[in-house]
C-alpha cells in the first residue's frame, strides 16, 4: 500500500518516482524535477513564445544557467520527498513547505516527453506587500517576513509560476496543471490558503489562466520594472481560500 503520507501524489511502479496526475487530462502529470531534463529547458526558454512572458529565466538561456536552475531547485523537492517518506504514516498527513513536483510531463506509452514547468514558491513582489501600494524600498524587508512565517502559517503569500511548451499552448492545460496543483498539492499538503500571481500587462493567456481558477485581477501596475532591458507593466492577481 502506498504510504499515507505521500497522499495525493501516486507512485511509478517502475521507477518509484512520485508525480501528481492532472485531473481533466490523465496523461499528463507533474513529476520532480530531473537531471535529464537540464537540456530540455533550453530551446524553451530561449523561445520569445515562451521566454518573453518571464522574468526569472535569463536571456539567453544557456546550458549553465539550466544546470545552475535544477541544481537550485532538485534538492529541496527530494528532500520534501524524503521527509513524507519518512513521516510517521500512521500519523495524519503532515503539512510541508515546499512543492514536489515541477516539471509538467505528457505520458505517450512508455515515454514521457518534458512539457514545461511549475511553480509555488513565497511570493517574491515584496515591493507589492506593503500598505501603501508599490514600495521598491522595503521590497526585500517584505520578502524576509513573508519568508520568516513558519510552514503551514495561512498568511504566508505564495506565488505560481509556470511555462508551457508552445506545441501544447490553448489546450487547456495549464488551466488544468494549476487547478490540479493548487487542489491536489497546495492547498491540503502546503497549507497554502492566499496566492498573488503576477503576469506581464499583455499576457493574455496567463491571465486568463489564472482567472479560470478563481483569482481576481487586483491592480495593473504600468511600467513597473525593466526586464531584460524592457520596461513592463504587470497584472497582479490573487487567489484566497474559501474553505
Ligand atoms: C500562459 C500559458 C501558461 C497558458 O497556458 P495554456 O495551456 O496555453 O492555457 P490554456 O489553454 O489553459 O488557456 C486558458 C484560456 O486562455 C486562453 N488563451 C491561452 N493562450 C492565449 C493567448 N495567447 N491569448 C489569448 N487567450 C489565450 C485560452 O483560449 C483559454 O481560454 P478559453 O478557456 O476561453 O478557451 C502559456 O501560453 C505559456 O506558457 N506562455 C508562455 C509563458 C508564460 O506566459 N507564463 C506565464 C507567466 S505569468
Amino acid at each position: 500500500m502506498a504510504n499515507p503520507q505521500l497522499h495525493l501524489l501516486e507512485l511509478n511502479a517502475k521507477t518509484g518516482e512520485v508525480f501528481l496526475r492532472l485531473r481533466k487530462f490523465p496523461n499528463i502529470i507533474l513529476t520532480p524535477p530531473r537531471w535529464e531534463d537540464e537540456p530540455l529547458l533550453i530551446p524553451y526558454l530561449n523561445d520569445p513564445r515562451v521566454c518573453d512572458w518571464l522574468s526569472g529565466p535569463p536571456y539567453p538561456y544557456t546550458l549553465q544557467d539550466s544546470k545552475d536552475f535544477l541544481a537550485r531547485i532538485k534538492p529541496p523537492a527530494d528532500e520534501v520527498i524524503q521527509h513524507l517518506k519518512d513521516a510517521d504514516p500512521a500519523a495524519a498527513p503532515i503539512i510541508v513547505g515546499e512543492c514536489p513536483v515541477w516539471s509538467i510531463r505528457e505520458v505517450r506509452g512508455s515515454e514521457e516527453v518534458f512539457l514545461g514547468g511549475i511553480s509555488i514558491i513565497r511570493c517574491e513582489n515584496g515591493e507589492l506587500m506593503g500598505p501603501n501600494g508599490v514600495d521598491w524600498e522595503n521590497k526585500k524587508k517584505r520578502e524576509e517576513e513573508n519568508n520568516a512565517l513558519a510552514v503551514g502559517d495561512p498568511s504566508i503569500i505564495w506565488t505560481i509560476g509556470d511555462w508551457l511548451a508552445p506545441s501544447h499552448h490553448g489546450r487547456g492545460i495549464m488551466t488544468d496543471v494549476i487547478r490540479t496543483l493548487l487542489n491536489d498539492w497546495a492547498v491540503p499538503r502546503m497549507g497554502v490558503r492566499h496566492v498573488w500571481a503576477t503576469a506581464f500587462t499583455g499576457n493574455e493567456g496567463s491571465v486568463k489562466v489564472f482567472l479560470k481558477n478563481g483569482f481576481k485581477l487586483v491592480t495593473t501596475h504600468e511600467n513597473h520594472v525593466v526586464v531584460k532591458g524592457k520596461m513592463r507593466g504587470l497584472h497582479l492577481l490573487e487567489w484566497q481560500y474559501e474553505g
